[in-house]
């Protein structure tokens, strides 16, 4: 039993003592209570509370925010059972440059990592830590990422002094009761700790969201631990998403033989009724949610959802790649989704949703930069004001998220969930390149593909702070994500990749080339899917295609085009090869394979001699 009653109202949330072994369900291995006081007797809370992950307890939690300010309940006649909640603007997004690999050796986290000595970090955390939920609730979050017993899933435990991350950790992950009996003594699983840094003296009024300046992501690959302090913004607060299921999971995946990536899943039908699946890496803000939901323009042509953002990939005993989408929810970017653009996304949180930093409508539902066509004519803003199409601000902020459950997307497979995964057939890899990357090319064979997926890059977006525009070279769309040196990751999917007698085919896409007016080349959205059916056709032996010095392009006339508003010569501009472009662009990798000096596999210099022998 919880020193909360399960049934508790809200007022009893914020009155119960710290008394962490007393509450503790009957369920909860001896492994996670004395972990948990152990934190408990650190961070000082005012009271320990163990989620069941119900309904009841999900109640009480939204009232409670509501009543704190953190949330606001939106007109359940348009958005029933959903909120808003707004951040502080000082904490609206990953932060990069406070995140950290401490490895024992600084070699092991790479050069795409920010690194510290692990007994530093244990050290500058300890004093941040002490007394850090003082005056607060520290909830107790387990979480399985996969189904509930999947042989592909892994469990964790999340602490964590904010229900704001309680209640999207619900909706992010398979939370609570069921996943914490699934933890015995002798399982593995992942402990977690977070705390958003603001202690409350007694008297002490809270504010909307606490927060503190001083942030610290910290994942300690060795013994698999994450600390997060500082943020509540759920790139640095769910800590199951980015920490877990990729910096993490990437190092387990390393040592145990698998693949934990950014990527989606989608499983695609062709008219002859062959099923396939796909998973694709895009880096942040890319348009990832955009394909796992994509809407087919091509006449018998059918996609569904399996995961929009993180994918967990084993080799099976038949040398296939099965994955699973180790999430149950989509934290996705509100802006730029729209009526228009991502239908399946505007159904899929018509209710029981939290939106973050998104604008206020006067009737008291909620509104983005690219939601509708009409752009209303008074809003509350994503920072609480007024808000008119003068302003001359968004009125949401650029990286506003909803999270909801993934069981809501109209188009969701009702294989998502398979405990055995699916399939992978094809695997792309993408990026925003405004310039020099096709629109699609295929590989001509694993280890061109992970030469792909080693050399993607990017314009900057807004989900991660920095400079929106810049390229960056974003390997895998694992730079933020990858627990271990980058060049040990295209290692192993190389060792992945010789171990499988069906190897997914690999390609890579670019959706965002533009001419020289800065005009998009191709519509995007739905007529991906035109781009989607000559892979698969490809897969399938009957898609033509050219040999070229970057892999194979798709033959004129093999994607049909037939009422896209082309202009002439745009066709030759989305496929051109610009030699000089990319002798710029192989200079790039050298460069950048330069920076992990001998880590790099020779198969991937190999790749990069052999494309820069055949551009001549
Ligand atoms: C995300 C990201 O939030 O990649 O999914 O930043
Ligand atoms: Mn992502």
């Amino acid at each position: 039993m919880s020193i909360l009653t399960r049934t508790a109202p809200a007022s009893a949330i914020r009155q119960a003592p710290a008394a962490a072994a007393a509450g503790a369900p009957a369920s909860a291995a001896a492994s996670v209570v004395a972990w948990v006081e152990s934190i408990a007797a650190v961070t000082t809370p005012d009271a320990v509370v163990w989620c069941d992950g119900s309904l009841r307890e999900n109640d009480a939690l939204t009232k409670l925010m509501i009543e704190q300010g953190t949330l606001i309940r939106l007109n359940p006649e348009f958005r029933p059972n959903s909120f808003l909640a707004r951040g502080d603007a000082s904490d609206v997004a990953r932060v990069e440059d406070r995140t950290f690999i401490c490895s024992p050796h600084e070699a092991d986290a790479g050069p795409t990592n920010n690194w510290r000595d692990p007994a530093e970090m244990r050290a500058t955390l300890a004093p941040l830590f002490a007394g850090s939920m003082r005056g607060r609730t520290m909830y107790v979050v387990p979480f399985s990422m996969g189904p509930i017993g999947s042989p592909l899933a892994k469990l964790g435990v999340q602490l964590t002094d904010s229900p704001y991350v309680v209640v999207s950790t619900g909706i992010m992950t398979r939370m609570g009761a069921p996943a914490l009996e699934q933890i015995t003594d002798e399982t593995e699983w992942v402990p977690a700790v977070h705390s958003v840094g603001a202690p409350l003296a007694a008297g002490q009024a809270d504010v909307a969201w606490p927060c503190n300046p001083t942030k610290y992501i910290s994942h300690f690959p060795e013994t698999r631990e994450i600390w997060s302090y500082g943020s509540a913004y759920g790139g640095n607060a769910l800590l199951a998403k980015k920490a877990f299921a990729l910096r993490i999971a990437s190092v387990m995946a390393r040592d145990e033989g698998w693949l934990a990536e950014h990527m989606l899943i989608i499983r695609v039908t062709n008219p002859r009724g062959r099923v396939f699946h796909v998973a694709a890496a895009f880096p942040s803000a890319c348009g990832k949610t955009n394909l796992a939901m994509l809407q087919s323009s091509v006449p018998g042509w059918r996609v569904e959802t399996v995961g929009d953002d993180i994918a967990w990939l084993r080799p099976d005993a038949d040398g296939r790649l099965r994955a699973i989408n180790p999430e149950a929810g989509f934290f996705g970017v509100a802006p730029g989704t729209g009526v228009s653009t991502n239908p399946v996304a505007i159904d899929t949180v018509w209710g029981n949703t939290i939106f973050t930093n998104v604008a206020l409508r006067d009737d008291g539902d909620v509104w983005w930069e690219g939601m509708t066509d009409r752009v209303p004519d008074h809003l509350i803003d994503w920072r609480g004001e007024e808000w008119t199409p003068s302003s001359g601000t968004p009125a949401a902020h650029p990286n506003s998220r909803f999270t909801v459950a993934a069981r809501q997307c109209p188009t969701i497979a009702d294989t998502w969930d398979d405990p055995d995964g699916v399939v992978i057939d094809a695997i792309i890899f993408g990026g925003r390149r405004a310039s020099t990357v096709p629109l699609v090319v295929e590989a001509r064979d694993w280890e061109h593909g992970v030469y792909m997926g080693a050399t993607i890059s990017s314009e900057r977006t807004a989900a991660a702070e920095g400079t929106i525009g810049e390229l960056r070279r974003d390997p895998f769309a694992m730079a933020p994500f990858c627990g271990y040196n980058m060049a040990d990751h295209w290692s192993h999917w190389l060792e992945v990749g010789a171990g499988l007698e069906n190897a997914p085919a690999v390609f890579q896409v670019n959706w965002f080339r533009t001419d020289e007016g800065g005009r998009f080349l191709w519509p995007g959205f739905g007529e991906n899917a035109r781009v989607l059916a000559w892979i698969l056709d490809r897969v399938d032996g009957s898609a033509p295609a050219m040999d070229t010095a970057l892999g194979m392009l798709p033959a004129p006339d093999a994607i049909d085009v037939t009422g896209l508003d082309l202009a002439d010569g745009d066709w030759e501009k989305l496929f051109a090869i610009d030699r000089d472009a990319w002798t710029r662009e192989v200079e790039g990798v050298g460069d950048f394979f330069d920076t992990f000096g001998s880590r790099v596999p020779p198969a991937l210099t190999e790749q990069l001699r052999g494309l820069r022998q055949r551009l001549g």
